[in-house]
């Protein structure tokens, strides 16, 4: 039917009309429902963060209670949920086993299929996901050492129950280092939404057949799993790294950058939308200092990537092609002075991603979009005669 444009990447296509995130790229000014990423990131705390990407407003004192009050109340993880863990391998990447369980979700809360449940269903639907995703995702990283899992504290903040659940061992008292929860706070509010994104989409596409909320975002942290979007920032560590062995040569690795012949990337460096800096990699770059700061952690890798930065934003090659760091390339460093290991980076990121995608879900059922179905120019082969198995 007529002529159909096709856009890989969607690189300049809109699918959606959004209220959630404004984001311009050229400015660096990113913005959640018109409050500043700054002013969130310095003021807020992660679940009003929450709560104002998914209600469009800041909570009110009584609000915000109500709503960490209940997710308080759902923090538990149905024990049959935990024998699905159980029959991981420790091996298993936590991405793949956080997607499985939060699919799961799905068999134990089966009215959250009907697409024409009342608000308030839709409200516990939220309430039960922003919940239990901490717990998994500790319970996730306890199967990969293959430690028995904590339950959850309810007397904690949400970021302090999830660091308990991730770093507490049997019969060992455990203090939560407020300086850790406090970064690991404002690291979930920079992560918490960036518009129509690769994973978002995923999740908006998946939720435009109507399919559950849980299972909408189940695809969406496998999109996210992917390296093109979820992983740079342990790419990051590991390149750091790596100039570290080396001596610590980053002109050598800025060459490399610039050299057409080398495949190499300086990772954590260039967005797609941002063509200046990253207003996200700004207040990491702060965060980092004052973190490892505030633990007594040396990092010498915290200095090679301000050392790397600053040759980098002077070199023509990267002013000329505006690249800056992006928000991948300081956060891995505060991940691990946290001590998060590397394959939880993409978890971490997905914990913070997960009121963004509600939102966006939200937003996308409650304007009834249509069900996402875009169109092909088929290049196959012409009609042909069936061939039966014997002629062939
Ligand atoms: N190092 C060296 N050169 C680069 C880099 C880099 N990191 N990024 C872009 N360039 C060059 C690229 O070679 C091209 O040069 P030329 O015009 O001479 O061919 C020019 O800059 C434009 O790059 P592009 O690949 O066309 O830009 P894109 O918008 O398709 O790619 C990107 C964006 C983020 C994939 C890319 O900048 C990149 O690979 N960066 C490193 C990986 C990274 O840090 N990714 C995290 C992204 S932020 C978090 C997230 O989205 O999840």
């Amino acid at each position: 039917s007529g002529l159909i444009t096709i856009d890989p990447g969607y690189k300049n296509t809109g699918s959606t009309k959004s209220g959630i995130t404004f984001l311009d790229g050229e400015k660096g000014i990113l913005r959640y429902r018109g409050y500043s990423i700054e002013d969130l990131a310095e003021k807020s705390s992660f679940l009003e963060v929450a709560y104002l990407l998914i209600y469009g407003d800041l909570p009110k004192q009584s609000e915000l209670n109500k709503f960490q009050n209940d997710i308080k109340m759902h923090t538990l993880v149905h024990e049959d949920i935990k024998r699905i863990l159980e029959g991981f391998p420790s091996n298993a990447h936590p991405m793949g086993v956080l997607s499985s369980l939060v699919c799961s979700l799905t068999a134990f809360y089966p009215e959250s299929l009907d697409p024409n449940r009342s608000s308030e269903a839709v409200y516990l639907s939220i309430i039960r996901i922003m919940a239990k995703v901490p717990t998994m995702a500790a319970w996730a990283h306890k199967n990969e050492l293959g430690h028995p899992v904590n339950y959850p504290s309810n007397n904690l903040d949400y970021c302090a129950n999830f660091i308990k659940m991730m770093f507490a061992v049997p019969a060992e008292p455990f203090e939560v280092d407020p300086v850790i929860v406090d970064a690991l706070d404002k690291l979930l509010i920079l992560h918490a939404d960036h518009e129509q994104n690769c994973s978002t989409s995923a999740v908006r596409l998946v939720g435009s057949s109507q399919a559950s909320l849980y299972a909408s975002i189940s695809a969406g942290i496998n999109a996210l799993w992917g390296p093109l979007h979820g992983g740079a920032n342990q790419a990051v560590i590991e390149m750091l790294e790596n100039i570290k062995k080396d001596g610590g040569d980053i002109p050598k690795y800025i060459a490399k950058a610039k050299d057409k012949d080398d495949p190499f990337r300086l990772m954590g460096f260039g967005h797609r939308v941002y063509k200046n800096f990253d207003p996200r990699a700004r207040i990491i770059k702060k965060a980092a200092d004052q973190v490892l700061g505030k633990l007594g952690i040396v990092d010498p890798v915290l200095d090679i990537a301000k050392k790397l930065e600053e040759i980098a934003l002077e070199d023509e090659y990267f002013v000329q092609r505006k690249l800056y760091p992006n928000v991948d390339f300081y956060s891995g460093i505060i991940y691990r002075a946290m001590g998060i290991p590397t394959e939880m980076f993409t978890v971490m990121f997905a914990l913070g991603r997960l009121p963004g995608w509600i939102a966006q879900w939200k937003e996308m059922r409650e304007s009834n979009e249509p069900i996402g179905r875009p169109r092909q120019v088929y290049t196959g082969p012409n009609a042909r005669n069936y061939a039966e198995l014997t002629d062939r």
